[in-house]
């Protein structure tokens, strides 16, 4: 097993793509409350860091030309992947660095209006993670945004016994780490089966579900020497240092708390104003165990009238697993919320028609007059993936998209490319019925 800086590097890690790294996602929900984005309609810079196989910032570059994409990760094996598949697609607005944060922190001399981390965090050292918030508070644009996924207590912390002692023991084996995982798993599976944890029934439940997972994933989830989850106030006031103001969740659901905490705990949390209270409240209501948090530097409030403004001219398409009318069950992580049918249908059976903007969907009787409960239903219509923003610039990227596309097949990724939403979308998965 080979490791930089305590990360392994000796296994690829799978492709996966994650809509709330996207750029027009993030200044959605930017704009969401009350921020002025970054303007997405003309040239800007955006960078990932810890970019993996780079799937992401193949979709952000084939539907967005443009825009400039830099992707940082240490593992050559995944940009090779990465940097193949640019060069197939002819991308010539993507370019892959090779270096650890330290390095890239001291080597980079590029500016960017979105910086992103996904997956990453909480599993680097402290070193590392210092030159992640030097180099986003030397290299990010004023406005701009940093999107920050990260492990947090209290969902995390039970798994910390056991990720200990798989790491521990992959340190004794002479495996790759895939093979240490899966000892180590293994290994875990009898202690499970011997009564370990009948204390604690939640960790075998989750145990028994990472016995499922592809074992590259879990090598990387799992054998790293510094993995630890934080508390929400400590990780704010870290990036806060490096002169960066929380926004909010890049999960629009987390920021709907009158759906998202449960209803005996919110006349509690209500009367609670200090804002890192509050997180750590919700953090603990939510049993929350990852965060995906979303910061700005020098973020300008716009005024009531041009909030309104702005958020009436976003232009919203239907996605392609969206049903054309009636009532939406969302599956929440704290249990299914049924939508009303008085409530989604209309918006619905209009985006079924074709793109709308917001303030077109605010005529809507049911909406009339009530902003706040439009901005609620169509953020979940995006949580759930049935609807989302339309690009805010005019490029042709058509025949990039449609070759990304193509190459996402090969790789039997599952993955659809929207190109005039600037994202993608995960095909459902289909049930055999044998
Ligand atoms: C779990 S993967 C996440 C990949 C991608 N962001 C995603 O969410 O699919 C973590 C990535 O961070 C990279 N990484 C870990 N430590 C790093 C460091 N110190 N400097 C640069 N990249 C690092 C790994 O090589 C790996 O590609």
């Amino acid at each position: 097993m080979i490791k930089h800086d305590g990360y392994v590097t000796d296994t690829a890690y799978p492709a996966h793509f994650h809509r709330e790294l996207q750029p027009l996602w993030l200044a959605t929900q930017a704009l969401a409350q009350g921020a002025a984005p970054p303007d997405l309609s003309g040239p800007y810079a955006y960078c990932e860091l810890g970019c993996g196989v780079g799937v992401n910032l193949l979709v952000n570059a084939a539907t967005q030309p443009h825009a400039q994409f830099v992707g940082v990760d240490v593992n050559a094996r995944h940009l090779a992947v990465a940097r193949r598949a640019a060069q197939q697609l002819g991308l010539t607005n993507l370019r892959f660095i090779h270096a650890d944060f330290s390095s890239f922190a001291r080597s980079n001399s590029l500016f960017f209006d979105l910086i992103v981390s996904h997956g990453v965090w909480s599993w680097i050292s402290a070193a590392q993670q210092r030159d992640v918030l030097a180099l986003v508070g030397r290299f990010l644009k004023p406005a701009g945004l940093f999107y920050l996924h990260y492990q947090c207590h209290p969902g995390a912390t039970r798994m910390l016994p056991a990720q200990k002692l798989l790491n521990e023991l992959a340190h004794h084996l002479t495996g790759s780490a895939t093979q240490n995982v899966q000892a180590g798993l293994a290994l875990l599976d009898r202690l499970d089966g011997a009564g370990i944890f009948h204390d604690q029934p939640d960790v075998g439940a989750r145990l028994q579900a990472l016995q499922r997972q592809d074992a590259a994933y879990l090598a990387h989830d799992l054998l790293n020497d510094h993995w630890s989850p934080q508390h929400s106030a400590d990780l704010h006031r870290q990036v806060s240092r490096a002169g960066l103001t929380y926004l909010a969740s890049a999960d629009p659901f987390e920021n709907l708390e009158s759906l998202s905490v449960p209803g005996a705990i919110q006349p509690v949390l209500a009367g609670i104003r200090i804002p890192s209270v509050r997180e750590l409240v919700k953090d603990l209501a939510r049993h929350q165990h990852q965060r995906r948090d979303l910061f700005q530097k020098q973020p300008v409030a716009l005024s009531a009238e041009a909030h309104l403004a702005a958020l009436g001219a976003l232009r919203l398409a239907r996605l392609p697993q969206a049903p054309g009318s009636g009532a939406v069950e969302f599956r929440t992580p704290i249990g299914a919320i049924n939508g009303p049918s008085e409530l989604f249908s209309p918006l619905l059976e209009r985006l079924a028609q074709g793109p709308a903007r917001v303030d077109a969907l605010s005529q809507l009787p049911i909406y009339s007059g009530k902003p706040a409960l439009l901005m609620q239903s169509l953020q979940m219509l995006m949580w759930q993936g049935y609807a989302h923003p339309l690009r805010q610039d005019a490029h042709d990227s058509a025949a990039t998209a449609q070759a990304l596309q193509r190459w996402l097949d090969r790789q039997d990724l599952r993955i659809d490319v929207v190109n005039a939403c600037a994202t993608a979308v995960h095909r459902p998965l289909s049930f055999s019925h044998d």
